[in-house]
């Protein structure tokens, strides 16, 4: 039996103090010798081609070394699937300084290399390029007509495109007695963690880098260097112990690492390049997406009818795509169902995941819609989910692995006060202001991936454990170590974690909150396997204390083998590893998903939130005064990192609904706020009471280790829930988001 000492326990993150007191170093703060600096020139036309390039007062900057561009750059492959990433969608990967074609604004198009970051900076500046520019499109909206179903590849297996039409939609929406029709629009958002992407490329010699990279990926950023330029696998070693925030901003190398790692191997010198606050938003970033609904039900709340489109945008080189559409039919078990999800490509670069992608921008439409029909049949919104409730995912014609939703539902709406609510919108005030309450559904998936871990047990009695993967912030160094502390009994003192390194066990890309399930459930397997090789060297230790006993006949506890039924017998493991002649207990495991009964069940996450919002009369301005969000999200590995991630992604909701965008000058193919004066995010006066439930939920399906993740389903229910609220406060529904203060005077 494991004695479950540290899973579930609420515990502190374990380098939080080395984050707090500045200790902690960033992939740009690495101190190595003689380092050169580079400085990314970005194009200001957003397509067309360079034809010439004026070097001669850049050149002049007294400690220019190098200025790379297309015509004067190592040798790369050509746009090909096979040098890409891990999170790559179809189509030809952005290659930076390939060639004299523009393709979106801000591409990077040369890279100044000095002794300085100042001098490269103003060298920078003085680079002289001139342009043919071609028209170019970079209008969603008024490009719909152009919108095609993305093509297959590992990013729709991964992020599947919606099932088949169910039952018949424009029969059973015709016959519904209670409709809706909306369509609903957000703009683009880039996701602006506080760290900015930067690499810092040490060159170890012909062909041998280390590279500490910011990224959600060290073997994905290893890989994907190694086959671009050439290299050997083991002589790309890739470094990212802290991450300073990503959101899926790393799940892909970013240009500043393929332009250090080319400037090191020209110079054969130390190169760094850090981007600035606006060359972050010349990347990936969540997709402009338009989308329509139309949901019918009876007069008696029966949902019948679920038509849910949407249209996003995709780059001219490159086919991404997300989960928008197909959430509604597997939260509401309509008999007629018909979901279409397409991209228009524009001359932008390719969007890329953004916490929640699809998810968290579908449910607003969806939960919005769902909020509509109840008001038209003047039913609590709460109970005509509860009416439409789905035991089985009807969408996929399967059972959900677990589901504790209904439970979500009930505890959060007692935190709450649900029964408060009233049910006729502008009837609820607190002096000039009107006072609303929404709700809303979250559901993610809990994706399935294979990962690895090694695990061993050191003569000083230390268990160290160690994997690729990184840690973006949330807790992964802390969980890991909990998980595998309680494998071996021993105390979190005694566990060491060591990740964030290429060369430790290949790890997939931190990400779609499946890390915890995927390297936990690894990191579970290595220390068990561990375990098992401890007790097998106990049992023909000279004199075996335990007589005969078996494995399930001991614990593990505090360092020692001891025999349940008499606790004084007991061995020590470090006498065990003397036994083994002071030699390291080791063992390395792949958590492989057995695909075979997980397709059998359909696994999500689901959440539940409820707000209160208050809103200013005469000026419109809308504040989130308090919300609850309830979590079924199978086991909580550490309570306290668990609650800060659902915080995290309360937070962006309001953010999602309130504050953000980033807008696109249509005319211009530009983005025009670039920095974080005018890329509005929540901040701290913006933010409330905010509560959050973990409710308990068992699953055995999906992982060895039962936990779905946390990272995304936080968000997913907050946004819509603030426009459900809003629209209670004011009677106005919003559907261009982020809701201004214009739509509500
Ligand atoms: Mo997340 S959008 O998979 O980093």
């Amino acid at each position: 039996m494991i004695q479950s000492k540290e899973i579930g326990r609420a515990r502190r993150r374990i380098e939080g103090e080395l984050k707090v007191t500045g200790q902690a170093k960033y992939a740009g703060e690495y101190q190595v010798p003689d380092l050169l600096h580079g400085y990314v020139v970005n194009a200001t036309i957003t397509k067309g081609r360079i034809t010439s390039i004026d070097e001669t007062a850049a050149r002049a900057v007294p400690g220019v070394m190098e200025i790379l561009h297309h015509e004067r750059r190592l040798a790369l492959p050509r746009f090909d699937i096979m040098y890409s990433d891990m999170d790559a969608p179809p189509g030809s990967p952005f290659r930076p300084l390939y060639d004299a074609k523009i393709t979106f604004s801000g591409q990077p198009v040369a890279l100044v290399v000095a002794d300085t970051f100042e001098a490269a900076r103003y060298a920078a500046a003085l680079l002289n390029f001139t342009y043919e520019e071609v028209d170019f499109d970079v209008d969603l909206r008024a490009n719909l007509e152009k919108a095609h179903k993305p093509a297959k590849g590992l990013a729709t297996f991964i992020k599947p495109l919606p099932p088949n039409p169910r039952g018949d939609f424009s029969a059973a929406y015709a016959d519904a007695e209670v409709r809706f029709e909306g369509e609903f629009h957000h703009a683009s958002q880039h996701h602006n963690p506080l760290e900015l992407f930067a690499s810092t490329t040490v060159y170890e010699g012909p062909g041998k880098l280390t590279i500490y990279d910011k990224t959600q990926g060290t073997n994905n950023s290893q890989i994907y260097i190694a086959n671009l330029f050439g290299l050997r696998f083991k002589d790309v070693r890739v470094i990212a112990p802290f991450v300073g925030g990503s959101f899926g901003s790393g799940l892909r190398p970013q240009y500043q690492l393929v332009m250090s790692v080319m400037a090191a191997l020209t110079l054969k010198r130390n190169v760094r390049v850090t981007m600035d606050r606006s060359q972050m938003f010349t990347f990936g970033h969540r997709p402009e997406t338009v989308q329509q609904t139309r949901f019918g039900a009876t007069s008696d709340g029966e949902l019948t009818a679920i038509n849910h489109t949407a249209i996003s945008e995709t780059s001219s080189f490159e086919e991404y795509n997300e989960v928008v559409v197909n959430w509604g039919n597997m939260l509401y078990p309509a008999k007629n169902a018909l979901l279409d999800y397409k991209i228009v490509p524009l001359d932008l670069y390719t969007p890329m995941d953004m916490r929640a992608p699809g998810g968290s921008t579908g449910m607003m439409a969806i939960e919005t819609t769902i909020d509509q029909l109840a008001d038209q049949l003047k039913m609590d919104p709460l109970e005509f989910r509860l009416r439409n409730y789905a035991e089985r995912d009807v969408s996929a014609d399967k059972p959900f692995s677990s589901k504790e939703l209904r439970e979500c539902y009930r505890q959060g709406a007692e935190r709450f006060g649900w029964s408060d609510r009233h049910q006729e919108p502008r009837t609820n005030r607190r002096g000039n202001r009107l006072v609303g309450h929404g709700m809303s559904t979250g559901i993610w998936d809990v994706i399935a991936l294979p990962g690895n871990a090694s695990a061993k047990f050191t003569k000083k009695g230390r268990l160290i454990v160690k994997s690729a993967v990184t840690d973006n912030g949330q807790g992964t160094n802390t969980v890991m170590t909990q998980i595998a502390a309680d494998q071996l009994g021993l105390p979190l003192e005694a566990v060491t974690f060591k990740y964030g390194k290429s060369k430790h066990p290949l790890s997939p890309v931190q990400g779609g909150s499946y890390t915890t399930g995927v390297i936990g459930s690894a990191v579970k397997l290595a220390c068990l396997a561990v375990k098992n090789k401890l007790f097998k060297l106990a049992q023909i230790m000279d004199g075996f204390p335990l007589g005969d006993a078996l494995p399930e006949d001991v614990d593990f506890i505090g360092g020692e083998i001891v025999l349940k039924q008499d606790p004084s017998v007991r061995i020590p493991l470090k006498d065990v590893i003397a036994f083994n002649r002071g030699k390291a207990v080791k063992a390395s495991k792949s958590n492989i998903p057995n695909v075979f009964k997980l397709k059998q069940y359909t696994r999500a996450a689901h959440s539940a939130a409820f707000v209160e919002v208050e809103v200013d009369e005469q000026l419109g301005v809308v504040n989130v005064t308090r919300a609850v969000t309830a979590v079924a999200a199978g086991a909580i590995m550490n309570p306290q990192t668990a609650r800060s991630q659902i915080l995290g992604g309360m937070i962006w909701g309001i953010s999602m609904a309130l504050r953000e965008e980033t807008l696109l000058d249509t005319k211009l193919g530009k983005y025009v706020n670039t920095d974080l004066g005018e890329y509005h995010i929540p901040v701290h006066a913006d933010i409330h009471e905010l509560d959050v439930i973990f409710v308990e939920e068992k699953d055995e399906i999906i992982n060895e280790i039962g936990a779905k993740g946390i990272g995304e389903i936080g968000l997913v229910s907050m946004a819509p829930a603030i426009v459900n609220a809003v629209y209670n406060a004011t009677g106005k529904l919003v559907k261009v988001f982020p809701i201004k203060l214009g739509d509500l005077i």
